[in-house]
């Protein structure tokens, strides 16, 4: 004989706890879009959390929690996953072999404001898988996450499509660093981390995620009214991006200290709102002729450092985010 099933979780808001429990209250088959950052086992400095698990143990609860995921997904449910180097690998294993989802888009989110590292190339890349339970069905809202082209950018071709093309599966962050590197359409992404002087950032959590990428998200894979999950909440980006975009949503997150913040965000979060950070990175971020800096820009830019510094060209740390990944 089974027990009383439990007392469903209400929606709509962030509840505190560890999503493993509170994952259960959750009905089979009844998310739309479940996303998941969770935390990446790299020594990552949280309140609560200890992020330094040896990896058998990291990866038992991953299979855990992923399969929780996966029982609460409807059928023609999706499920964005956000995970480092360290373990991307097997949770990809996990999630598809293990668990039967299929892999849409291996997406790599390309950042700047990495982590500066002597001995080795610094980090600018997380993975972001798209994952889905039914192959042929699930929800793609390719016209709400259209990008402009290469050509209307770059090369100002009048036969580019007013409409944009869907994004490619490297998601870049910086585009004016590069402005003939990423396509428009395909799978490397660009959005800046939130970096210690944008407007966007609370300052209270380290990888606070930035809501242009997880409009992208939301908007590609639900649609309005539907339930989005966050187990992991963090800074509670997702939750805010779901309410502004008349998405139904439930958080979890087990710091208290975060959960209040999350609140508070929460209740400065309007639907219809529009989302921080710029829409179009190409377009918005300030370019220069030929889209490469000039001589006068980048002298300019060298008297500032030396002002701030009193050394040539030594960055000031004080105003970059220190993100999630170790500085070697
Ligand atoms: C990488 S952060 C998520 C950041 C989030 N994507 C954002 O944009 O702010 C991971 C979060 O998971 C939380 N966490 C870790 N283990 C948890 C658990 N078992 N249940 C709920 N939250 C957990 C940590 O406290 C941390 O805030």
């Amino acid at each position: 004989m089974g027990g009383r099933a439990p007392r469903p979780l209400p929606t709509d808001r962030v509840h505190r706890g560890d999503c493993l429990e509170l994952l259960r209250r959750i009905p089979d088959g009844t998310v739309h879009l479940a996303f998941a950052d969770p935390p990446f086992n790299i020594g990552y400095d949280y309140d609560t959390y200890d992020d330094r698990r040896p990896a058998d143990d990291y990866l038992a609860w991953s299979c855990r929690w992923l399969a929780e995921i996966v029982r609460v997904l409807r059928a023609d449910g999706t499920f964005w996953l956000a995970i480092g180097d360290e373990y991307a690998a097997e949770l990809k294993v996990i999630a598809t072999r293990d668990l039967g989802l299929t892999c849409r888009s291996w997406v790599v989110w390309y950042y700047t404001f990495g982590v500066n590292c002597r001995q080795k190339f610094s980090r600018s890349h997380a993975h972001i898988f798209h994952l889905v339970r039914d192959p042929k069905r699930f929800t793609f809202n390719t016209e709400s996450i259209r990008v402009p082209s290469a050509r209307e950018l770059v090369y100002g071709d009048r036969r580019a499509d007013p409409a944009g093309r869907l994004p490619d599966d490297t998601w870049i962050l910086r585009p004016q660093d590069l402005p003939e590197g990423f396509a428009a359409d395909g799978d490397t992404w660009y959005f800046p981390r939130v970096c210690g002087t944008f407007k966007e950032r609370g300052g209270w959590h380290g990888c606070q995620m930035p809501e242009q990428l997880l409009g992208r998200i939301i908007r590609a894979s639900s649609n309005p009214g539907d339930l989005v999950l966050d187990p992991f909440a963090g800074s509670g980006t997702t939750l805010a991006v779901a309410k502004k975009l008349g998405r139904s949503f439930v958080g979890m997150e087990m710091s208290a200290a975060y959960v209040a913040q999350i609140r508070k965000r929460l209740a400065a979060s309007r639907t219809g709102q529009a989302l921080d950070g710029a829409p179009e990175p190409l377009k918005s971020v300030p370019t220069t002729a030929a889209g490469r800096r000039l001589a006068r820009t980048a002298d300019k830019a060298t008297d500032v450092r030396k002002r701030r510094t009193g050394r040539r060209g030594k960055p000031d740390r004080q105003k970059l985010l220190v993100p999630r990944s170790r500085a070697d």
